[in-house]
């Protein structure tokens, strides 16, 4: 499938992105004038992990990065600059955006499920504040972090909901159609899901934190009405297939 959102939306900050038409999408289609603008926001460029201590980005130089680019999807091209080239395709901008790494950047999702009183099931979510849309919980995998590790810290520190996530079901690991992305750094994901039994949803009492505007149990339906972050809506549909 296409990427959507990584062609047809950005952040306020980047430029506007290049048209590129759904058939021009795959890199194996030639686009002889296709001239993205280059972007990197200045936040990415301060946390250069090879100048700032802590830093969570690599290198602007492409060349001093020194893993191998993986990807959930397979083997990764580079270009002629050595800049790894999005797995799904074009999307209008050149350089890494507002993501510090070259390639993929992985994040991790946590979906948590309860039944509601007509035998419905719900879904607890935030209001991102970024782009205002409803999201799961979820964030960047952490150096050094495992995905697991990383979905149960964030939906602590977005919902102050604690649950052990690591016997939860994998529901989709792989590309995100991000509003970042960009054709040389784009968005990973994996994410689990959690079904509570209604003793344990009791026990579950989400407060608002700094890092969510909104937070809510929303129903299947109002899910698929509100549009939802990234690829959410599609991790949704998996989950649903799955569980
Ligand atoms: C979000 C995740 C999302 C990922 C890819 C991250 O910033 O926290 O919820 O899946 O981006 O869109």
């Amino acid at each position: 499938m296409v990427h959507v959102k990584a062609r047809m939306e950005r952040p306020d900050i980047y430029p506007l992105r290049a048209a590129v038409s759904d058939e021009q999408v795959p890199w194996s289609t030639a686009f002889a004038d296709y001239k993205p603008p280059y972007f990197v926001a200045d936040s990415v460029l301060e946390q250069d992990e090879t100048k700032t201590k802590g830093g969570w980005a690599d290198p602007e130089d492409v060349r001093l990065v020194t893993r191998n680019f993986e990807s959930f999807s397979g083997r990764i091209a580079l270009d002629a600059a050595g800049r790894p080239m999005n797995v799904r395709g074009r999307t209008g901008i050149a350089g890494r955006g507002l993501l510090g790494r070259w390639g993929p950047n992985f994040a991790a999702d946590a979906l948590v499920f309860k039944c509601d009183v007509k035998g419905g099931v719900q879904c607890l979510l935030i209001k991102r504040g970024d782009s205002g849309q409803w999201a799961f919980p979820g964030g960047m995998v952490d150096r050094d972090e495992t995905a697991d590790d990383a979905m149960t810290r964030e939906l602590m520190e977005e919902t102050g909901v604690q649950l052990d996530l690591s016997r939860a079901v994998t529901v989709y690991r792989g590309y995100c159609d991000d509003r970042r992305n960009t054709d040389n750094a784009w968005m990973e994901t994996t994410a689990k899901a959690l079904l509570l039994d209604d003793a344990k949803a009791d026990l579950v009492r989400p407060k608002v934190t700094e890092e969510a505007v909104e937070i809510a149990w929303k129903t299947l339906v109002e899910m698929t009405e509100t549009g939802m972050y990234g690829s959410h809506l599609a991790i949704l549909e998996k989950a649903c297939a799955l569980l």
